[in-house]
């Protein structure tokens, strides 16, 4: 047990006790050691195993299934181009394309200095804002490839993640949707 503090431990052993069982919370404690790593490698899955009292065997199964768990690192942008129908008539292929060739890397790859990695990636449940592109868990949506550029652009500038334009324009009705 090296990654979680013992206050995390604590506080996981708590939410746990709404569950049936310590393995229905597996779920979630993957995604904070994902939050805390970056990815998932075996000291992560035995972490979760030992904490959710699982196989590491199901463990991995799970990450395996699962496409936004990492097995190898990735960028600490991780930029997601949706090409699912909605998406991908409105210009998906083509951002993603553009996104590649801006980064200068294919998919599931990360730059060298370690600050971006790009996914293709299915339908997000955002087709309404299609074509859609996320940065970690940021949506930009009805966005263009120059927007998409920018956005990027300022990720490089500022270190993080600019709010979204729809977000500008209707913080209320975005807060609500994400949460
Ligand atoms: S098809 Fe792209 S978000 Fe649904």
């Amino acid at each position: 047990m090296a990654i979680f503090s013992d206050a995390e431990l604590q506080e996981i052993s708590e939410l746990q006790k709404r569950y049936p069982s310590p393995a229905a919370y597996l779920l979630p404690v993957l995604w904070r050691l994902q939050d805390k790593r970056g990815w998932l490698d075996d000291e992560a899955m035995e972490e979760a195993a030992a904490v959710c009292q699982v196989p590491k065997s199901h463990v991995r199964g799970v990450v395996s299934f699962y496409t936004m768990f990492f097995e190898k690192p990735m960028g600490k942008f991780h930029v997601q181009v949706c090409t699912n129908v909605s998406c991908m008539l409105c210009g998906g292929e083509e951002l993603l394309a553009d996104m590649k060739q801006r980064l200068g890397v294919q998919n599931m790859e990360r730059t060298p200095d370690g600050m971006f990695s790009i996914e293709e990636v299915e339908c997000m449940g955002a087709c309404g804002g299609a074509p859609m592109m996320a940065i970690n868990e940021t949506f930009f949506e009805k966005i263009s490839t120059q927007e998409a550029n920018e956005v990027i652009d300022q990720v490089v500038a500022n270190g993080n993640i600019p709010t979204p334009k729809f977000v500008q324009q209707m913080p209320e009705l975005s807060e609500a949707a994400n949460k």
